[in-house]
Formats: C-alpha cells, structure tokens, sequence
C-alpha cells in the first residue's frame, strides 16, 4: 500500500579506478566499469512528501534551498512509470557535507531518492533495480546503493539493464580511511558530466583511456579481496591519474587542479615513501581524497591541514548502502 512520505539516507562515494564517459549518454551507461568505497560521515538525508492532486509537478529543496528539478523529476518519473503511476513530489534533500566544498553530493544524492521513491510508491524494487535507477540520475550514484567496497558494472545490453553496481566486500573487510583536503570551497567550474562529455569528444587520449580500465578493475579487485594496500596504492593513484591526463589533453583542457591539491598529492607520495600506508585520488575538482590504512590517518590529516590552501579537513570511514529511514 503506497504511503505518502518516505525517508532515506545514502553515502558519498570515492572511485578507486574511475568512471569518466559513457557509452550512451540517454541512459547514462558507463563506458566502463569503476570501482568505489562508500563513506560514512558525508550523506544525504532524503524525504519524499506527496503533494496534492492538482500538482503538476515535483518540487525540489536541496539543504532549505529551492532549485529546478531537472533530473531528478527524470528519475522520478521513471520510479512513477514502474509504480503504473503516482503522486508528484516534494523533495526535500540535506547534505551533511559542509556547503560550498566542493564535494559531489549527486551520488548520495540519486541513491537517497531512489531508495526514498521505491519506499513510498511501494516498488519493493531489488538493490540492483535500485543502482539501475540512480544511475539514471548519475553514473556514481549507482554505486551509493551499497555499502563498503563497491563495483559498477559497464554491461553490454543497449537498454543499461546490466550496468549496475554490485557489492565487493563489506566495510569490516577492511576498514580503510579517507581523509578529504578541502583546497577551493567555491563551486567547481566544469560538472563531472560536461568534463567527461567533452574529454569523449575532443580528447585524443580518450579511447587509450578506456582500453585501460578492464586491467585496473581486475587488479583493484584483487588489491581488496587480499588487502594488498600497495596494490589498492598504485592501480588507485594511476586511474586517477589516467583519468585527469584524458581530462587534460581535452579541448580545451580540463584542469581541476590548484597549486593546494598538487601540494597535498606530493606530500602523500612523500608520506607513503617513507612507509606510511597512504595514497590519493582526486575527481572532477581541487579537493585530494587521501585514502588510508586505519594507522596513518592521524599522521595523513595533520601534514594535509598544514598545507597553504587547504582550507578544511575531513576525515570519514567506510560505511553502509543507502537505505530506508523509519
Ligand atoms: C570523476 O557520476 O557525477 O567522480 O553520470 O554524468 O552524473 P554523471 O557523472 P558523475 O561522474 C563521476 C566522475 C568522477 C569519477 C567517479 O566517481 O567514478
């Protein structure tokens, strides 16, 4: 029986191996698979309110702001479709990650309202329906649907039904930390979708970059299933890399970084030279995710904070998939 309102959470996310283009922008299917580690501490609280008959509209308030619904009436519509029809919606969606840092909020985001709109118009949808849905909205998304160590699947099938994620292993498999350096707090200025859209179009490095990932996702999942952390080191610290120098050979070039985020970059490679288990990754902005072994993540934080232009720390775990808030 369909309820009026519904409450979910889900975590950010952090790709280890990333994603960075598509085969079919209409679906939004990955050109490839990525592998992520889903975080506590940084998450998106979701409610679904239905509003009255003569809506004729959802309606969306992200952390008390208004904004267009865009997408996000997309993939409501779609969980609509599923249900034979349904209310509109009022969303109303919080980030408990500091505004303005710059950190992706759509996965946590696409992940919380799926599982949200699955609640409320009584789908009962499995986890991997779920992922196939958030990925309508944002590939990374469908990764938020787990908890833990995380893979997204690319498929083969031309209506994306099997480019969903699946889970690796849990986050007491082993509980490795993040500790984000926040180095620009205003808004980045190209979104993950129109940076990968351009690096697809203009970047001759592109399709040298995508021949690359199947390699990285069979070592970084081997790096997981035994906790080899200089394996999970290098495949991780070269996919990023990879991925921003397809990003860079764009026209024009795509450049994320600022003088703090190569700073913080360098200082990780130093820490884990002398023997500290420690290695970065950086996305479609300035911030560095320096991921770490349990041990070192005092060590990590304290020599990020001090670096001129890291405005900000934050230091998260692992944690759960999104799920159903009673
Ligand atoms: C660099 O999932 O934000 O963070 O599917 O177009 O919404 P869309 O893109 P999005 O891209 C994430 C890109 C990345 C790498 C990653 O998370 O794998």
């Amino acid at each position: 029986m369909p309820a009026h309102t519904a409450k979910a959470r889900a975590g950010a996310n952090i790709a280890l191996v990333k994603y960075w283009g598509k085969r079919d922008a209409r679906l939004n299917l990955p050109a490839a698979g990525s592998i992520s580690i889903t975080l506590s501490g940084l998450e998106t609280n979701t409610r679904l309110h239905a509003l009255h008959e003569g809506a004729d509209t959802d309606e969306l308030v992200v952390n008390g702001q208004c904004l267009p619904v865009d997408r996000v009436g997309a993939v409501l519509d779609l969980t609509r479709k599923l249900a034979g029809g349904g209310p509109f919606f009022r969303v109303d969606s919080d980030n408990n990650f500091p505004t303005g840092a710059g950190l992706a909020s759509s996965a946590s985001g696409f992940a919380a309202l799926v599982t949200a709109a699955d609640q409320v118009l009584g789908l009962g949808l499995s986890k991997s329906r779920l992922s196939e849905l958030a990925r309508r909205g944002s590939g990374s998304a469908a990764r938020s649907i787990f908890g833990g160590f995380v893979e997204m699947k690319p498929g083969n099938i031309d209506d994306g039904r099997d480019a969903v994620a699946e889970p690796l292993a849990n986050c007491e498999h082993w509980p490795l930390k993040v500790v984000v350096a926040i180095t620009a707090t205003e808004a980045k200025s190209v979104s993950s979708t129109d940076g990968m859209n351009r690096t697809m179009q203009t970047s001759p490095y592109y399709p040298t970059w995508v021949a690359t990932v199947a390699a990285d996702l069979e070592l970084a999942r081997r790096a997981i299933l035994e906790r080899d952390f200089e394996l999970l080191a290098d495949v991780s610290e070269s996919s990023a890399l990879k991925m921003h120098a397809s990003a860079l050979a764009a026209s024009p070039g795509l450049l994320y970084w600022n003088p703090a985020t190569l700073a913080c970059m360098h200082a990780v490679r130093e820490l884990r030279a002398v023997g500290c288990g420690v290695f970065f990754t950086v996305d479609a902005g300035p911030q560095v995710k320096a991921v770490c072994l349990p041990g070192a993540c005092a060590q990590v934080a304290d020599r990020l904070a001090d670096i001129p232009g890291v405005a900000r720390i934050l230091i998260c775990g692992l944690g759960p998939g999104a799920e159903v808030v009673v």
